[in-house]
């Protein structure tokens, strides 16, 4: 175990209750679910305008869908990390607030995660495109119809955040009153690279609080953190959750 680990322990238990976790793709890696960005990223074999954007979906509904039910099937094979249980264990010791993510793969949820702002949605919740029907899936359950059809006749789309679209609005101000909180944002598996989600933190630093960034490799947000832990998420959570037993 390191001294970042200690010094974290130290830091997380002394704002206890006051502790938010701010999550990327990173986090859900060491469960096989490929990231965005870097070695084997998403990005680097799909061209996301083709994928995840509103025009994409409109020229070739039936593509992106197909997309979608493919990363369906691998998240559905994945278990939560023990960085995604450790987090869920702290919210109910009351140690965390709770997780501000940008994952879509329901993993935090099946974690044990309560307080939780989904930023960019959920794969496993889908709604129409015409009326304001949305269906929850369940984890793990994927639609045989592909396109779906809703009830009304038109095609429903995943409920996910594409780029070149708005957050939703409950989701983006529950994140900005608990950043509004925090005194510590742990940043973990997060490149800092997609805004506005990657300002929540910055928002929090601006107001006193620590970060801290939990990731193998340095990112966009690394400067502005005061500790820096270059592990995985589940080794570096393990560690500092080991010193946490031993601090009275
Ligand atoms: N533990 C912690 N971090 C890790 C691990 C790990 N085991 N493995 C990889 N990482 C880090 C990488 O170093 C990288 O910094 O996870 C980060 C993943 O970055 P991205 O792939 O850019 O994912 P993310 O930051 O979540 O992307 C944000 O971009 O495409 C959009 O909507 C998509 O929500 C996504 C958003």
């Amino acid at each position: 175990m390191s001294s970042e680990e200690l010094k974290v322990a130290e830091l997380v238990k002394r704002s206890s209750g006051r502790v938010i976790a701010f999550t990327g793709a990173g986090i859900s890696a060491e469960v096989g679910i490929p990231t965005f960005r870097g070695r084997d990223g998403l990005w680097e074999r799909y061209d996301p305008e083709e994928l995840a954007t509103p025009r994409a979906f409109r020229r070739n509904p039936e593509l992106v869908w197909r997309w979608y039910a493919w990363r369906m099937s691998l998240i559905r094979e994945a278990r939560p990390s023990p960085a995604h249980e450790l987090l869920a264990r702290w919210e109910s010791e009351g140690m965390l607030m709770g997780v501000v993510t940008q994952n879509i793969d329901g993993l935090h949820r099946e974690a044990g995660s309560i307080n939780l702002v989904e930023l960019h949605g959920s794969i496993w919740r889908m709604r129409c495109t015409s009326c304001d029907l949305k269906l929850d899936l369940g984890f793990g359950r994927i639609p045989e119809e592909i396109p779906p059809v809703c009830s009304c006749g038109s095609i429903m789309r995943p409920d996910v955040v594409w780029f070149h679209e708005p957050l939703p609005s409950d989701a983006w101000s529950r994140a900005e009153e608990l950043m509004g909180k925090a005194e510590v944002v742990l940043v973990i598996g997060t490149s800092g690279l997609v805004m506005p989600a990657a300002s929540l933190p910055l928002m929090a630093l601006g107001r006193g609080a620590i970060l801290v960034e939990i990731n193998p490799e340095e990112t966009n947000l690394s400067r502005f953190a005061r500790f820096r832990i270059r592990k995985g998420a589940s080794e570096a959570l393990q560690g500092v959750n080991r010193y946490l037993g031993g601090i009275s």
